[in-house]
């Protein structure tokens, strides 16, 4: 019996010493000291020993059940602090720099602008992208039969408002001119940046979300020259001094008289090429003065006040600061296209 003990306590350290990992040490455990291992077995026949050899057999059985146990402990904290060495925090390696985004060309552009025009006391002011056709278009002198109001060229909501009309995305910025003159007394100069959104079939140069930036200036005696020099102004701080502007006659139901304004085209400095279609010139913003139904739909005195409002599309001016060829970059979500800037 002393033997097959002397032999069990060999075969169990030599075991041991060869697991590493706690899945094995754990199997060895159990193979030597469960219930059902040898060493169990040999306890219980322990018995039928004769008296006087009985303890000294008791006392080498828990001698090795020690000596098993000794070393299972020894090896379970060695392979603890292993793992624990391995993921150890180490100082003195680089660090792992996290991703950090930045802003949006269209927001930098943006944010250009808004520091050109806050710097002549402009008012930054945000609305709605979800209007009610009220704002969007009727306290704006827009007709129910102005085709802007079609189906096919706006996006409805499956909304109503309270009127029981359906809401729409905002087809311009221009419906904040009339939100904000609720809360507000003339004088004003509002610059109202955001989202707006068409029925438009996409291609390089349009997208059915993009960007405008409304202006509107309310005082009393506001010209149309305060309007095309503040044009002129702003293009020249935004492009640089050779700059040149043009104004041509155009229909809008919000302004009277209203206006188109072009710039030189800064590809080519108005010899005419690709970009500005032979032309050297480059449609750049629609503006006018106030219309005076939108003036008294603003509770504002056509009599005492005149102003002037116009909206500039920010994605083609982007396109034209940064040399972007294609609208739908902005949108495709494609960090190699948002990492340029
Ligand atoms: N809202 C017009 C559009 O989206 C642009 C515009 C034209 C805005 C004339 C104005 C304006 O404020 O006076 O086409």
């Amino acid at each position: 019996m002393k033997k097959r003990l002397e032999q069990l306590r060999k075969d169990a350290l030599a075991a041991f010493e060869k697991a590493t990992d706690p899945a094995s040490i754990q199997k060895l455990e159990t193979q030597f000291l469960g219930r059902k291992a040898e060493l169990a077995k040999l306890s219980k026949e322990m018995k039928a020993l004769a008296s006087a050899e009985r303890p000294l057999v008791g006392k080498l059985i828990n001698d090795i059940k020690k000596d098993i146990s000794d070393i299972i402990q020894k090896k379970k904290s060695v392979s603890k602090s292993g793992t624990q060495s391995s993921v150890a925090f180490d100082h003195t390696l680089p660090g792992i720099t996290p991703v950090v985004g930045h802003v949006h060309p269209i927001i930098q552009f943006l944010e250009k602008i808004e520091d050109i025009f806050t710097t002549m006391g402009y008012e930054v002011v945000e609305g709605p992208e979800l209007e009610t056709q009220e704002y969007n278009f009727d306290l704006l002198n827009v007709p129910e039969d102005h085709p802007s109001r079609d189906i096919q060229d706006t996006f409805y909501v499956d909304k109503n408002d309270k009127r029981g009309r359906p809401l729409v995305l905002r087809t311009h910025t221009s419906p904040v001119q009339i939100r904000a003159m609720k809360t507000r007394k003339p004088p004003v100069r509002l610059l109202v940046p955001g989202r707006v959104f068409r029925n438009e079939r996409t291609d390089a140069g349009h997208e059915s979300t993009f960007y405008q930036c409304e202006a509107l200036v309310i005082d009393r005696g506001i010209r149309v020259t305060d309007l095309i020099g503040t044009l002129e102004l702003f293009l020249k701080r935004l492009y640089g001094e050779d700059v040149k502007i043009r104004v041509r006659p155009h229909f809008y139901p919000f302004t009277e008289p209203s206006m188109d304004v072009d710039m030189s085209c800064l590809l080519c400095g108005g010899s005419g090429c690709v970009f500005c279609k032979q032309s050297g010139w480059i449609e750049t913003l629609g503006a006018g003065m106030v219309h005076p139904h939108v003036l008294v739909n603003m509770k504002v005195d056509p009599k005492k006040y005149s102003g002037f409002a116009f909206g500039l599309g920010i994605d083609r001016l982007m396109m034209l600061y940064y040399g972007v060829d294609d609208i739908r970059l902005s949108y495709s979500g494609d960090l190699r296209f948002i990492e340029q800037f």
